[in-house]
């Protein structure tokens, strides 16, 4: 059988080599083939072949299988019925705009943007919007949100799956509303942000506070965060802190019972 595998970091010949040498080790897989334009493997293997050692091997040789699975696939459409989730994007947005210039010639960008419950609310106040995800169901019901809501889609740049796929050069504020905790490696992330912000630009960054892992039915790379190490890597990448606060408390039933989760705001600027 064959399974195509989406791969970071595979840039070169000497890549296809070291993961060709590595992964026709494991017994059952007797071919790869690399497109190093596409960063894919296909790979030819028995049905034994346990893709979850493949993918620790490709992680530990530093090319780490990229999950292309649409988490979102069953919440998108109804996503905007929660009004709770509507509630906390308002919170959010309300103490943003408080707290940091957003003027008519602001290039806005919202990472993780679902279905535009957070980034659409600056639209009728910015230049333009970034809208950055990687789950295409959501995207699909925020292009829809766009077209109904008769907004000028041409100052929208939709982006999937990630920030190196973004044709805007630079923005001047990021927003991200409950998506950090879905990052594995969120240095990098921050890496990247911090490249496409201009000097003097401004990140905000919602998300829960550490929590016992009840929030999610499933497991997420992170059960929140302790506010201090955000701000330290925050502070290592290159950002000046600005603000740290709770600014949402969201009660929530979980197979515990009911609980409440402090969400943080953290606001930095380069
Ligand atoms: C909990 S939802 C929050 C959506 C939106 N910010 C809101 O407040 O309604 C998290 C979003 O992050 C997106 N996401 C998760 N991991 C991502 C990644 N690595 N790159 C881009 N988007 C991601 C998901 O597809 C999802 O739309």
């Amino acid at each position: 059988m064959k399974t195509t595998l989406n791969v970071e970091n595979m840039q070169c010949a000497h890549c296809v080599n070291t993961i060709n040498n590595t992964l026709l080790k494991i017994n059952g897989v007797y071919g790869i083939e690399a497109n190093i334009a596409a960063k894919q493997l296909v790979m030819d293997h028995t049905p034994e072949v346990d893709l979850n050692r493949v993918n620790a091997k490709l992680k530990e040789m530093g090319y780490p299988a990229i999950d292309t699975t649409d988490k979102f696939e069953d919440k998108a459409s109804g996503w905007d019925q929660n009004a709770r989730r509507v509630a906390m994007a308002e919170s959010f947005v309300r103490r943003v705009m408080e707290t940091i210039p957003i003027l008519p010639e602001t290039r806005l960008m919202d990472f993780g943007c679902g279905t535009g419950l957070v980034g659409l609310q600056f639209a009728p106040y910015v230049k333009s919007l970034v809208m950055v995800d990687n789950s295409p169901s959501m995207l699909e019901v925020l292009k829809k949100k766009v077209a109904d809501l008769e907004l000028n889609s041409e100052a929208i740049e939709f982006v999937s799956p990630g920030i190196g796929d973004m044709q805007t050069s630079a923005v001047d504020v990021i927003v991200s509303s409950m998506t950090f905790h879905h990052i594995e490696d969120t240095a990098s992330l921050l890496g990247e942000m911090y490249a496409k912000l201009t000097t003097g630009g401004y990140i905000a960054i919602a998300d829960l506070v550490k929590e016992d892992g009840s929030f999610h039915d499933e497991e997420v790379p992170h059960n929140g965060f302790d506010e201090h190490d955000l701000c330290e890597l925050l502070s290592k990448t290159g950002f000046q802190f600005v603000l740290c606060e709770t600014f949402n408390r969201i009660k929530k039933e979980t197979r515990k019972g009911e609980k409440e989760f402090p969400q943080f705001l953290i606001i930095a600027k380069k």
